[in-house]
C-alpha cells in the first residue's frame, strides 16, 4: 500500500485553538469521588486531591475541563455544592442513579483546575434549572465582589473571581434521556434567555448552545438549525457530541474518522445556513465537547450508591487507533472546531484510571491524546495527499491512511500525525516537505502491536505503549517512511536555518 503527502507552508487550514485539547469531568461514577478526590488515599494532598491524577492530567496539557456534566448537569443545583461541607445536602442524582454527597462543588473544582493547570468550561442546568440559577452562577464565579453571590464566593474562600470564560447552556437537551428534555424551539428560547442573562452579568463570557445530542439522532440537524435561529445573537459555539464503538467490524470501526468528518462538515453547513438566513457577519464555531470511544450498550444496573463503578471502559490498542483517527479529524477541522473535549478524563470512559487506595495508570487512549496535545499546536496545513483506498462495509471506499500536519512556526517544527488503518498492509509513505528548506526528522514514535485487543491493566501497564522508531534521513526535502499496518505515528521534523 502507498501514500504520498506534499506539505506546503502556505497551504493553511487554520490556527489550532488550545481549547482543542480539552476534556471533561462529570459527577458520574468514579470521576470525582476516588477519581480526582479521595482524601483517604496516601497519594492525596491536604485538600484531598489525588496527586498522582494531578500529575497525569498535567502531562496531558489539558486546556479546558468541562464541568459538572453531562447528563448530571440537568438535575444539579450548583447551590448545593457551596459553603461548609458538613451543611451541604446529600442528593439523589437521578441521571446516573447515584448518591451525590456534594463534597465537591464549584469552589473545590476550581481549586483542582489550578493544581492541574486547566480551566473550567462551565455548564448551566437547562433541565431543572432556571435562567436565574444560570445567571447567579456566573455572578458567583465571575463578579469581583460587593454583591450577594460574589460576596458568598469570597466568604467561601475565593477572594478573586474564577473568571470562567466558556459556558455550556445545558446538555444534550434533545435526548429523551435528558432530565427536562425539550423540543428545539422551547430549548432555543430558554437557552437564548439564559445566555442573554449570563452575558448581561458578564459580557466577556462565551456561550455554547446545545446542538443535537449526536449525529444519529432523528432530530439532527434540524434541531441545530432551530436552536441557532433562536440563539444567534447570544451564542458563540454550538456543541456536538460523538462516541464510536466497535460493533464487530474492525475496518468500519477504524474508519470512524470518516463518519466524524462528515458530521463536522454537516454541522458547519448548518451553522453557515443560519448565518446566511440571518444575513449575519458572525460565524458560529463548533464545540465538539464530547468525543471518544465508548461501548454504550452495556447494561450497568447498580444500587443507589456514591461513586458506583459505571462507564469504566478499559481501552484496547484498536480503540486507541480509532481514537487517533478522531483526533486527526479534529485537527484537520481546526478552522471551525475551536473547542473539543475528550469525554471524559478520569475513570469514566477515560484515559486515566485509578484504583481506590492505590495508584493511577494511563489507558491506551492516553497516548494519542497526549501526542496531539503536545505536538498538535500551531497551524494545521492542508497537504496534497495521495493514498490507496480500502473498502469498508459501512462507508465504501475510503483512504486507508490518514494524516494531519501541523506547522509550529515558533518552534520551527513540522509534525505529521499518521494513522494506517489497514490491518494487513504496511503503507510506504513519501513525505515531501516541499518548501520548508533544510529539514531533519528528529522524532518518530509508533503505537501498534500484533494484538489489537491488548489492553493496559494495573498489572501490565506497558501492554500498550508507543515505541521510538529509527530516524529517517530527509533528502531533497523528501523522506520515505513505512507506516506499519494498524499503527498510529507521530513524526516530527526540525526546520534548520
Ligand atoms: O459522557 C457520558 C455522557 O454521555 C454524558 O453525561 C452525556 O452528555 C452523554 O450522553
Amino acid at each position: 500500500m502507498k501514500a504520498s503527502i506534499a506539505i506546503v507552508k502556505e497551504f493553511e487550514t487554520g490556527e489550532v485553538d488550545d481549547n482543542l485539547f480539552s476534556s471533561f469531568v462529570e459527577h458520574l461514577g468514579r470521576a470525582i469521588y476516588t477519581g480526582i478526590y479521595e482524601p483517604e488515599n496516601p497519594c492525596s494532598d491536604k485538600d484531598g486531591f489525588r496527586k498522582d491524577v494531578i500529575d497525569l492530567v498535567k502531562e496531558l496539557k489539558v486546556s479546558l475541563v468541562r464541568y459538572p456534566g453531562g447528563n448530571f448537569l440537568s438535575n444539579y443545583n450548583w447551590k448545593d455544592g457551596i459553603g461548609p461541607r458538613d451543611k451541604r445536602p446529600v442528593r439523589l442524582d437521578r441521571a446516573w442513579h447515584t448518591i451525590e454527597p456534594n463534597e465537591i462543588g464549584i469552589d473545590e473544582f476550581y481549586d483542582w483546575t489550578k493544581k492541574t493547570g486547566t480551566q473550567i468550561l462551565g455548564a448551566v442546568n437547562m433541565g431543572t434549572g432556571s435562567i436565574q440559577d444560570a445567571a447567579d452562577l456566573v455572578e458567583y464565579c465571575n463578579f469581583p465582589g460587593g454583591t450577594y453571590w460574589s460576596d458568598l464566593r469570597i466568604k467561601n474562600g475565593h477572594k478573586e473571581p474564577f473568571n470562567i470564560k466558556y459556558w455550556c447552556i445545558g446538555n444534550e437537551m434533545d435526548g429523551p434521556w435528558q432530565i427536562g428534555h425539550m423540543d428545539a424551539l422551547t430549548y432555543g428560547r430558554k437557552a437564548n434567555e439564559a445566555a442573554k442573562f449570563m452575558k448581561f452579568t458578564d459580557e466577556s463570557i462565551k456561550t455554547v448552545v446545545c446542538g443535537s445530542a449526536t449525529s444519529s439522532m432523528k432530530t439532527y440537524p434540524e434541531w441545530d438549525r432551530i436552536v441557532l435561529e433562536e440563539t444567534y445573537d447570544f451564542a458563540d459555539y454550538i456543541s456536538i457530541h460523538r462516541y464510536f464503538e466497535n460493533k464487530g467490524n474492525d475496518d468500519d470501526f477504524l474508519a470512524s474518522w470518516w463518519n466524524m468528518d462528515d458530521f463536522i462538515k454537516t454541522s458547519i453547513a448548518t451553522c453557515d445556513y443560519v448565518k446566511a438566513l440571518k444575513r449575519s457577519n458572525k460565524t458560529i464555531y463548533l464545540s465538539f465537547d464530547e468525543w471518544n470511544v465508548w461501548y454504550q450498550n452495556k447494561k450497568e444496573p447498580h444500587p443507589w450508591e456514591k461513586a458506583p463503578r459505571i462507564l469504566e471502559e478499559h481501552y484496547s490498542l484498536l480503540d486507541a487507533l480509532t481514537f487517533g483517527g478522531m483526533a486527526i479529524t479534529l485537527l484537520n477541522h481546526c478552522d471551525r472546531v475551536k473547542v473539543a473535549c475528550l469525554a471524559q478524563l478520569i475513570n469514566v470512559i477515560a484515559p486515566i484510571f485509578t484504583e481506590p487506595n492505590k495508584g493511577a495508570y494511563k489507558q491506551a487512549i492516553y497516548y494519542p491524546f497526549q501526542d496531539v496535545s503536545l505536538f498538535g499546536r500551531g497551524k494545521v496545513l492542508n497537504p496534497v495527499i495521495h493514498c490507496d483506498n480500502k473498502v469498508t462495509e459501512k462507508y465504501g471506499e475510503i483512504p486507508a491512511a490518514i494524516f494531519s500536519t501541523v506547522y509550529n512556526e515558533e518552534k520551527e517544527e513540522v509534525t505529521v500525525f499518521a494513522l494506517n488503518t489497514s490491518k494487513s498492509e504496511n503503507c510506504q509513505t513519501e513525505i515531501n516537505l516541499w518548501n520548508f528548506g533544510n529539514t531533519e526528522m528528529f522524532y518518530w514514535t509508533e503505537l501498534s502491536g500484533d494484538d489489537l485487543g491488548a489492553r493496559i491493566t494495573w498489572e501490565n501497564q506497558k501492554a500498550v505503549c508507543p515505541v521510538n522508531k529509527e530516524i529517517v534521513r530527509v533528502e531533497n526535502c523528501k523522506c520515505k517512511v513505512e507506516l506499519k499496518k494498524a499503527s498510529w505515528n507521530v513524526i516530527r521534523f526540525k526546520i534548520k536555518k
